[in-house]
């Protein structure tokens, strides 16, 4: 069922609320999200965007009742993922020379994914524009690694919108539409575990392409997403909070992470959050057990973090599966000024301290030299070196 964005702009998307993860298991879905496509009539009819492939013929299905598919006039594929582009080779078997705007690198990644079909392409870059009637038009934008090297948003002159894709977005499903209509509390949580989890890695060109947008002079009075709220009151809040994300953002906090065989590994944690609080109570601390406890929440608190301290204890030469694995998202995420711990228990050999500080290196954190590194189990001596550590930590 359509929904009205604003004037002759529709909502036209998939409600995904039976979600659980996206990108395969990597990112956990825990309120819903939503495939947002658009469907613009003025003198001419445009889709902007489809959803995921599962939902194809739900979409279709549901657009056939809004209109008469042959009444589009093209198709704007803003982003060449399945979960934008996927529902295309079922709507192109009923409209199959209708034009599809879209960047160069669009066209080969669909094509890549769903064959060579002889589609109606018609490239794109940034500045270009289309008329669709009643004086308004649309102008294309490339977002280059944002968070594909395909993606671009597009902006209707006249309503001043921006389809601005998976950027500003959220994994959350939201019936009302607008992000004002939304949960606060947990339109915030989304939109900043989106950011982090998706699309932290190209922190440095989210800055650049904010400032080229701005450049634009363009007024923008609602910012639509490919995922998520829409932002009508006040849009360029979430502007101004990508801007102040992207630049090696940090609060008061220090978060824990931790995996642990014996409950050795648990102990130090523990004991470094107590020692945390006790040296400077405003700071936040936030502990986590790798294992048990959901990577995408944990690396948002690691982003809110000036520093963090990380534990394992010594498994066979080498650092827990589930710590290892975690590092290597930690490495991915790109994040910048914090700093580093590491801490470990270990039987035999005694390894995963070391590891722990090379990787952490690795992944850009600011490692300090102090650190628990406990045989069998942690001892007064052990807890003794806390202070320090901490202390290093909290300067
Ligand atoms: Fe929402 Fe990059 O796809």
């Amino acid at each position: 069922m359509r929904k009205t964005v604003k004037n002759n702009v529709s909502w036209v998307g998939y409600m995904d609320w039976e979600l659980e993860t996206f990108h395969g298991d990597e990112y956990s879905i825990t309120n819903g999200s939503s495939q947002n496509a658009y469907l613009i009539e003025e003198e001419k009819t445009v889709l902007i965007d489809t959803v995921w492939t599962p939902h194809r013929n739900d979409f279709v299905d549901n657009l056939k009742k809004e209109i008469d598919l042959k009444k589009i006039d093209f198709i704007v594929a803003n982003h060449a993922e399945c979960d934008h582009s996927g529902s295309l080779t079922a709507l192109m078997r009923e409209i199959p020379d209708t034009p599809i705007y879209c960047t160069e690198a669009c066209v080969k990644s669909i094509e890549g994914q769903f064959g060579k079909q002889n589609w109606n392409f018609k490239v794109v870059k940034t500045g270009d524009s289309i008329e669709i009637g009643n004086g308004k038009k649309l102008i294309f934008v490339e977002m280059k690694m944002l968070h594909w090297p395909d993606s671009m948003a597009t902006y209707m002159t006249g309503d001043s919108i921006l389809f601005s894709n998976d950027a500003f977005g959220q994994h959350f499903a939201v019936e009302e539409l607008f992000a004002d209509k939304a949960n606060q509390c947990l339109l915030w949580k989304e939109a900043v575990k989106y950011f982090v989890n998706i699309l932290h890695p190209f922190a440095m060109l989210v800055a650049n392409k904010i400032k080229e947008i701005k450049n634009l002079n363009l007024p923008i009075d609602i910012i639509a997403p490919s995922h998520g709220a829409i932002w009508r009151e006040n849009p360029m809040q979430i502007v101004e909070k990508y801007a102040e994300w992207a630049n090696a953002y940090q609060e008061n906090q220090i978060t824990i992470a931790y995996d642990t065989m014996w409950e050795g590994t648990t102990k130090i944690a523990h004991k470094i959050a107590e020692e945390i609080h006790k040296q400077s109570p405003d700071t936040v601390v936030k502990v986590f057990n790798i294992s048990k406890q959901d990577k995408n929440e944990i690396m948002t608190e690691v982003f809110k973090s000036k520093a963090i301290a990380v534990g394992s204890p010594t498994e066979v030469n080498d650092v827990l599966s589930s710590v290892s694995g975690w590092l290597s998202f930690l490495k991915g995420l790109k994040f910048k000024n914090k700093k580093a711990a590491a801490f470990g228990c270990y039987g035999w050999s005694g390894e995963s301290v070391k590891i722990l500080q090379e990787r952490l290196k690795a992944a850009g954190f600011n490692v300090i030299e102090q650190n628990i590194k406990s045989l069998w189990k942690p001892t007064e001596e052990d807890f003794n070196k806390i202070p320090e550590l901490v202390k290093a930590l909290l300067v």
